[in-house]
């Protein structure tokens, strides 16, 4: 069978990972021949392409990025995008595509799949917010980082009596911040799912100074919100061609609030795409190379508008429709984790 693959989106550790499971399991079990679409639906909309074969992914496994690059193109934004993309996957004697994307990459999918496209899905953030699926490869990676750098900046805020806010990755959920914050020991984590309040994080703050420790250490999502203020802090209004507009901005805002209320010299960092690059770990190598094997196998079934997901260390398909359908946040018992182990004793707005 001829089968092309496209990777979509922001990068994440793994995608290679994923493509050299298919390439193999594809050519060793099933005899089939692959090529790739370069840079998302860009190549599929622009026809560029590149063969894939056991060469070609020879060594990529510890790779981060991706060899087939990536973008954020929308061949639905596009006059007769969906269309050319048809006419280039028949062009190509493309049989199946595997798409290797988020939300976005795989509402795409999803509209060629009703127009009659042989394709599944692979999902793929670094977020964790894809539903369906109880882990995305490349989360694994960017909370290995973000906890290392959250060990990395303790020391220093100690050494210095500082407060240091630490803005991690996570448009709608908070999964990196609340994952990271809790391996870190953070002593606030603040997530999209629960907007907070400054004066409240200032009370914890000054609570635990008074208690003798005159440093602290926040995580904070770049989607989280004020409470107060209904929208999130972006980095300009420009929107992708998914309608997403950059965020950041969140961290240096709480730490200026942080110190005006507290008199407490407060830093932020922003850890932004050094989440995203490199070697993906062990942990996203193994779930990456067990999508790829599911989904050349899904192909073969003929389970096609399906996507591979994990659940309880099974690996499944549902319906690429119902992933895209709604975004997985932080669920309430992992929120009481992180809330259990933060000081909140005589906090009245936060007692629920
Ligand atoms: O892919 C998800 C994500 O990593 C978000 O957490 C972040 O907001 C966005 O991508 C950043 O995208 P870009 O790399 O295009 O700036």
């Amino acid at each position: 069978m001829k089968i092309a693959i496209l990777t979509g989106g922001g990068d994440c550790p793994g995608l290679n990972a994923v493509i050299r499971a298919i390439v193999r399991k594809g050519t060793f079990y099933y005899n089939d021949e692959f090529i790739g679409f370069l840079e998302g639906w860009r190549g599929v909309l622009e026809n560029t392409v590149r063969t894939l074969d056991l060469d070609a992914v020879a060594g990529i496994l510890p790779r981060g990025g991706t060899i087939l690059r990536t973008s954020r193109t929308n061949p639905a934004k596009k006059e007769n995008g969906l269309e050319s993309c048809i006419e280039n996957l028949k062009k190509n004697g493309v049989e199946a595509l595997i798409a290797i994307g988020g939300d976005d990459t795989q509402s795409v999918s999803q509209k060629l799949f009703e127009r009659g496209v042989k394709l599944v899905g692979v999902p793929k953030t670094i977020d964790n917010d894809l539903s369906g699926t109880d882990f995305c490869f490349g989360f694994d990676t960017a909370v290995t980082i973000a906890t290392e750098a959250i060990d990395r900046v303790h020391t220093t805020a100690e050494a210095h009596n500082r407060v240091i806010v630490v803005e991690v990755m996570g448009r709608d959920s908070g999964w990196i911040a609340t994952y990271s914050g809790v391996a870190g020991g953070a002593d606030d984590i603040l997530i999209p799912e629960r907007p907070f309040n400054v004066e409240e994080i200032a009370d914890i703050l000054k609570r635990r100074h008074s208690r003798g420790r005159y440093f602290s250490v926040i995580v904070v999502a770049e989607g989280a919100k004020l409470a107060d203020d209904a929208g999130q802090e972006t980095a300009g209004q420009k929107k992708d061609e998914f309608g997403h507009v950059r965020l950041g901005g969140i961290g240096n805002t709480l730490a200026s609030e942080i110190e005006k209320r507290t008199g407490f010299e407060t830093r932020a960092v922003v850890l932004g795409h050094i989440q995203r690059g490199g070697s993906p770990t062990a942990f996203d190598r193994m779930l990456a190379t067990r999508y790829g094997v599911g989904a050349i196998d899904l192909v073969h079934q003929g389970k096609f508008g399906q996507m591979v997901v994990l659940r309880g260390n099974h690996i499944q398909s549902i319906p690429i429709m119902e992933s895209i359908a709604k975004t997985s946040h932080v669920s309430p018992e992992l929120i009481d984790v992180a809330l259990s182990l933060q000081d909140r004793r005589g906090n009245k707005k936060s007692a629920a």
